[in-house]
Order: C-alpha cells, then structure tokens, then sequence
C-alpha cells in the first residue's frame, strides 16, 4: 500500500519519478506527489491519480536531479491535498514520504506540539518530518556536527509501527535517505544514478542491479555513493541482486486492461510454473525450492496454511488437495485471524504462507508467530525477492509474472498450479497416491494450460452473461467440495472490480440461509462440473430454479442435465476434479471483468483496494 519512487542521479527526475509513480499506481491511488530538488525543495501534490499530478505540473516546475514520489492508500486522514505525500516538516527542513503506519503517532504528535510544533495535515507522516526535524534542530548547535541522517536515525528509534520512506534534507539536498521497517523499499544502482522504490517496476527501464533493504537498514544515498547502516548506525554490507522482470511483463501489451491481460496469461503463468519441475514425458515432478525440507514435509503430523485474500482461497483448494493426497490434517487461516487469536502451534507443524506480493503485512507477522513458536514456515509466493520468501526458510515461487490489475487472477491459478505439485509429491512420497494415481495426475495437470485456452475462446459468450447481472444488486456463487473456494474466490472478484454484492456459499448451506434471498433478479451462480457430488449440485440447482433465481451453471463439457435446467451454462472440459478449480475460476473472472466493464468500473484500480497490503 502506498507506492514510494525517488532518484538521484544525472537524468531529470520528475521524469522517472512521474513514470515510476504510474507503475506503482496499484499498490494505492487516492491522491500523488512528487517534490523536486533545484534550488529549493518544490512540492507539488493533490488528491486524485498519477495523471492528475501530471496535469498540475508545468514545464517550468519539472527542473532537477534528485527528487522523490509517492501514491498514497490513505490511512490516517482523508484522501485530500493537504494530506498527500509529499510532507514537509514545520520549518521546512526534512521532507518526508513513507508507506506504512507510525503507531505511536498520536503520543509522538502531543509531543511535538508541547514543543511547539503545529500539524498542517491528519497524517502519521506528518508527525515523523516534524519529529526528524525536532531532534536535528535539538542537535543544531552541537559541537561535533549533527547530519541529517543521524537526525532520522535517531527519530526512527522512538518510532513504533512500520515504514519504507525516503527522507530529504535541505541542508543536504542531494541526499536521499532511505529506512525500511515493515515496508517493502528496492534500490536500483545505475552509473552515477540510483533509484528507491516500494518495487522493482519503476527502476527495471533503467537497471536490473538492485538492493533489497532489510528491516531496520538505512541507505544513505547520493549520486555517486550508497552507504548501508542500521538503526544503530552499523555499517550493513549490500547484497545486490540481478533481477529477471522484462519491462513488456508491466506493461498492457495490447490489452484494455492489466486485469483481462492477466486473465489471458494464465496458461503460460501455469506453464512457467511448472517448467522445470513437472515432466511429463518422465512423469516426475521435482520442487527443487522444497529439497532440504522435504523430509519433514512428508512426515509432517499438521500443515497450518496462512493468507488473506485470494492467496486464502487458494490455501482453501491447498487444504482439499493436501488433506486429499497426503492424509496429512491441513487447517486453513485467515494471516490477520491466526496472529491475534493465541493459535496452537505445534513444534513438528509445518506453516505454508501464501502471498502473491510477499508483502502482505498479517502474513508476515503470522509468519513471525509461527517462527518464533517452532513452527518450519515455507513460504509460495509471486514476487521474487520480496518479503515472505526471505523470512521463510524454503518454499515455491509461483511464477505468474509481474500482476498489476488489483484483482489477482493469475497468482491465484498460479498459487493453485504450485499447491497441486506439493500434494502430489507429498502424497506421492508418502504413499497417500499411488503410482498410477500420481502419474495420472501429471497427466492431467500438464493439460491444464491448453484446457484453459479453449475456455478463454469463449469470452465473447461470457461477456453476453455479464449483460445479464451488470444491474443485479446481488450475486450468489455455489459449489461443492474443490468448487467451494472458487465459488467464494468468483464472489471475491464480483464484488472487487463491480461494486455488487456477492456471497460465495458451499452449495449445500444455501438452504440454511441465503436461500431466503432467492428471487427472479437474483443471479446464482453455481459451479457444477462432473464429481462425486455432482446428483448433489443438481439438486441445488432445482431449489433454485424453484424460486426462480436467474441459474448461470458451469459445467463440464457435454452436460445436458444442468442444460436443461440452467439460464445459461458454461462449458469448461473435463478434468480430474481435483484439478477443476483451474480450470472452473476462468470464465467467473471474465465475468467480473466484463461485468465491472458494463458497469463503467475502475477495473484495474478498484474504489477503496490495493494490491500489496503492507498494513494490517
Ligand atoms: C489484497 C489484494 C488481493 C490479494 C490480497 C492478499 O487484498 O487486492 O488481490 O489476494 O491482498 O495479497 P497477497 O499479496 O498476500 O497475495
């Protein structure tokens, strides 16, 4: 949440900055700003997008080497001008921007204004410019000189709560100064020139050298040097990394939107994610991410799966496939639920975190419970180098590529793709399949990509549907077993991008309640392909088609019974079911997407959302 970009170096800033600030736009998009450094500091922000910035900006004011942006998802304070980042401290001396929420904020501010100290705007961050300010105006006539740095450091150590944020001083203006305590922030190292941001999308145009900060590192950084302390002010060494991220992977490469780009993507994203790993001519699997625990992982006597969000509803299909295939109990948590609630963790428990972004901020303080408690945490993540991988002693990389449309879509079937591999050699490993089971499995799962594109040649059918439910107020979405989490996962995404309500339900509970809502304007949306629970479904059906719910069924390819039965039906092929929630989620993304699209929504920047969610 909140997207950081700042640069010092020999290009003109507010280029980078402005192009940087576009990139990051997902991670939050309720108001920008940028400040430049020439011979002043010049701040200008305002309520409202990226592209409203730009269009505040004029020729004169865009001048400068050094400068620093930022996208806000607002947390203390409303979205307004006053609000946005930049902020400036009281005298003008610091400048600050900051992802992430100073706790202690409201203790820190009645402080200050003892001192003397007024507040402009409602912001956490406000407090911390005034704060650096205050101790390095305390320190101003020191004998030994007292950098700015040291200020910040020092007002760092009072804080509580978590920050990425880039400092400028006035005395030092061309100097950024970069502390990283919860929130995400990468640096890249060109040639005379280096970039921060909150991720590597802003700075991969200009470099592909990069530092990932760790909790509690300050850089201090100029055009020609980078020095690396901690909050102690001991010198950190700098482990710079190449990344791989192609700059046509952020971009929408023909499409309207990055949501529906994304959705086309999914088979490669699933054909990527097992490359390497699944063989189908050797029918072998092999998770190299997992060799040196895979021991424990076969013998494990629990498996504790944390997440928020879709990355939940994909442990949800984790803990069918898992409890399926290894017989191993599984338990599925809500990250934010598990870390305050005083859950039973168990030396021998194995946790699997879950996070597209690596950064969600509940995941990886469950991921720090858990530790601390003995659990091995393995983590299953998208973004290379981000948090969760780091903070987890070995796991699996989705490799969906870069997912920018705020409604996740291939980092679920992605997260699921990698999931199914585990249950399987899991299961396999510890005779929880057999042989042919295992091999059949391959079989099936090396199928997948193609399944799905012969679904996404049908996206001109579901764009029809969706003309159907664009004015419906409610949705209800039903399934069964592996079906269920996708039926809440397809209610997820209704609600995200198109503002409707919609309930995900296990197809047999609807009698015990949403049933009542049943009406001719309600869609009901059920997932029905051929399972053991199949005469089950058709069932539901008939309860609903009783109470005249408008029925849009997906079903397996050649079903007639729910034909007849159903308003509309979708095909999808055949598959093991076990591996149905790959292929059912497709055509109920589209119909998000296209119903989002009727309804003339934000799409990729859903009201209210963001992607990587580094608050709790
Ligand atoms: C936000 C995003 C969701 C995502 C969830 C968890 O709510 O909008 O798409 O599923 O965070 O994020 P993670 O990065 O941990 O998967």
């Amino acid at each position: 949440m909140c997207g950081i970009v700042a640069y010092v170096g020999k290009r003109k800033a507010s280029n980078i900055l402005i192009k940087g600030l576009k990139r990051l736009e997902y991670r939050g998009y309720d108001s920008a700003g940028i400040a430049l450094i020439n011979n002043d500091i010049n701040v200008y922000k305002c309520q409202g997008r990226v592209s409203d910035l730009e269009s505040i900006l004029t020729e004169e004011d865009i001048h400068g080497f050094v400068g620093m942006g930022h996208t806000r998802w607002a947390t203390h304070g409303e979205p307004t001008d006053i609000n946005a980042h930049p902020h400036e401290s009281m005298n003008g001396d610091f400048i600050i921007i900051h992802n992430g929420i100073i706790e202690n904020y409201s203790k820190l501010k009645i402080g200050l204004e003892n001192e003397g100290y007024s507040f402009k705007s409602e912001t956490d961050t406000e407090v911390l410019a005034n704060l650096i300010e205050y101790v390095f105006l305390s320190h101003i006539n020191d004998d030994i000189p007292f950098s700015a740095e040291e200020a910040v450091r020092q007002a760092l150590l009072m804080v509580e709560g978590a920050y990425g944020l880039v400092v400028i001083a006035k005395s030092e203006k061309d100097k950024l100064i970069a502390a990283r305590k919860g929130s995400p922030l990468v640096i890249g190292i060109g040639k005379e020139e280096y970039f921060i941001a909150s991720d590597a999308t802003p700075i991969i145009e200009y470099t592909n050298s990069v530092i990932y900060l760790n909790d509690g590192d300050i850089a201090i950084i100029t055009k020609n040097s980078l020095n690396l302390t901690n909050l102690k002010n001991v010198s950190q060494k700098p482990d710079i990394k190449t990344i791989d991220l192609k700059l046509d992977e952020i971009e929408k490469g023909g499409f309207e939107h990055y949501m529906l780009k994304e959705i086309y993507e999914q088979p490669k994203a699933i054909k990527d994610t097992c490359r390497g790993r699944l063989s189908f001519e050797a029918k072998a699997l092999k998770l190299g991410g997992l060799h040196d625990v895979f021991e424990e992982l076969k013998s494990a006597k629990r498996i504790l799966i944390i997440a928020c969000g879709t990355s939940w509803h994909a442990g949800l299909v984790g803990e069918y496939l898992l409890e399926e295939f290894t017989r191993i109990p599984t338990e599925v948590e809500y990250a934010s639920e598990f870390r305050y609630r005083n859950p039973v963790i168990n030396k021998g428990d194995i946790v699997i975190a879950i996070s597209q972004s690596g950064e969600t901020a509940d995941t990886l303080a469950a991921i720090q419970l858990a530790k601390s408690a003995g659990a091995l945490v393995l983590g299953v993540c998208n973004v290379v180098g981000s948090s969760i991988p780091r903070e987890t002693v070995a796991g699996v990389y989705t490799h969906a590529g870069p997912e920018i449309g705020v409604a996740s879509t291939k980092a679920f079937t992605a997260q699921v793709t990698v999931l199914t591999m585990m249950a399987m050699a899991i299961g396999y490993a510890n005779k929880g399949l057999t042989k042919k089971e295992y091999e059949d499995l391959i079989d099936e799962l090396y199928l997948i990509p193609e399944k799905i594109e012969k679904i996404l040649e049908k996206a001109d059918f579901v764009e029809k549907i969706a003309d159907l439910i664009k004015d419906a107020n409610n949705a209800l979405y039903l399934g069964r077993g592996y079906l269920f989490p996708v039926a809440l996962e397809g209610a997820l995404k209704l609600k995200e991008i198109s503002y409707i309500h919609a309930e995900g339900y296990p197809a047999a509970e609807m009698k015990h309640g949403p049933i009542a809502l049943i009406d001719d304007k309600m869609p009901v949306i059920v997932l029905a392909t051929k399972d053991h629970s199949y005469d089950k479904i058709v069932s539901n059906i008939q309860e609903v088609k009783a109470r005249k719910g408008l029925i849009i069924a997906v079903v397996t390819e050649g079903d007639t019974t729910i034909k007849n039965m159903a308003d509309y039906v979708i095909e999808v092929p055949h598959s093991d079911f076990a591996l149905a929630p790959l292929l059912t989620v497709i055509p109920l993304q589209l119909l998000s997407y296209y119903t989002a699209v009727k309804r003339g929504c934000n799409v990729d920047q859903p009201r209210n959302l963001a992607k990587s969610v580094t608050v709790e």
